[in-house]
């Protein structure tokens, strides 16, 4: 455990100084608030989670940290949009003001913007990977932006309805699975990886970002918002579809055990290297925050 924590301070430390290096200063109200937003201190899961599995199967830093940053300015970008008050309308994000409290709207959406052209740059601009790496993250990024994009639609429609368990689990697949699949399959693609090995390291990442809007959301009804850094309990008052919504809290964190064994049985074959990605899953089934 105090392992993985030094493994997750050892990744903030690499992506954030990544960070620095690929986001602009000017024009300067545009990136004080893509930096607002940025380093404000989110937990870095995903980058985290390329590294380590790219780790795991043998490539260099090196070659990892351009995509790990492009993942964690996705992931910034679609936070500050869905706070925005026509998503879910929140105040508070990472401990501090979001991003359209603080700055305003119009340029809100633009740090948005701005962060995700940044995040296809950062890779197609990525001199430690040959051109076919490049444009097979790229097309995979694609694909898993645009899944978030549409998790987050079909979440906004679910607003206030009555929707089937098949669904929910479609909503959450698509807004926060896909980008945390991202994440691990592009750590197995930098590695050169088998197809197979992709495969395993998909099937894992697929149930790891189920669990992870599982917990997301029992965070939500069961933590404080100090602790959160976000305001606790609004996914009730806003009638958003979740997993405690629809079971209880027992049943939900039963589900969510379910779901983490799912997740290690799909790389048990990996042995002793994958034990990291076993400690990844367990940290998110027993997150506080
Ligand atoms: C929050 O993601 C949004 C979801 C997809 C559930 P995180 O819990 O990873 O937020 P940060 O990056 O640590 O702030
Ligand atoms: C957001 O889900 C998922 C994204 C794609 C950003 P939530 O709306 O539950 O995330 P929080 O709780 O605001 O962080
Ligand atoms: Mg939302
Ligand atoms: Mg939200
Ligand atoms: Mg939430």
């Amino acid at each position: 455990m105090n392992d993985l924590k030094a493994f997750f301070e050892e990744c903030s430390r690499l992506v954030d100084a990544e960070l620095e290096r690929l986001i602009p200063t000017s024009p300067e109200r545009l990136y004080d608030a893509v930096r607002w937003s940025v380093f404000a201190g989110g937990k870095r899961f995903r980058p985290a989670l390329l590294i380590a599995v790219g780790r795991a199967f043998g490539a260099d830093d090196e070659q990892l940290l351009k995509t790990a940053a492009a993942i964690e300015m996705i992931h910034a970008y679609s936070l500050i949009h869905d706070d925005l008050p026509a998503m879910d309308d929140d105040d508070l994000r990472r401990g501090r003001a979001t991003c359209h409290v603080k700055f305003g709207e119009a340029t809100a959406i633009l740090a948005g913007d701005t962060l995700q052209s940044l995040a296809f740059g950062s890779i197609a601009n990525d001199e430690s990977l040959d051109h076919s790496t490049r444009v097979r993250l790229i097309a995979e990024l694609a694909s898993a932006a645009t899944k978030m994009v549409d998790g987050q639609q079909l979440d906004l429609e679910s607003e206030g309805k009555t929707i089937s368990v098949e669904e929910l689990e479609r909503i959450h697949r698509n807004k926060t699975g896909a980008m945390i699949r991202f994440a691990a399959v592009s750590g197995a693609i930098i590695a050169g990886a088998s197809e197979d090995q992709i495969d395993a390291i998909s099937t894992y990442a697929a149930k790891l970002g189920l669990l992870f809007q599982i917990t997301d959301d029992l965070l939500d009804v069961t933590q404080t918002t100090e602790i959160l850094g976000k305001t606790a309990g609004k996914d009730e008052r806003a009638e958003k579809a979740t997993y405690p919504g629809i079971y209880g809290i027992e049943e939900t964190r039963e589900l969510a055990g379910r779901v983490h064994a799912e997740a290690i049985d799909a790389i048990r074959s990996f042995g002793p290297r994958a034990e990291i990605l076993s400690a990844m899953s367990e940290s998110i089934l027993n997150r506080k925050s």
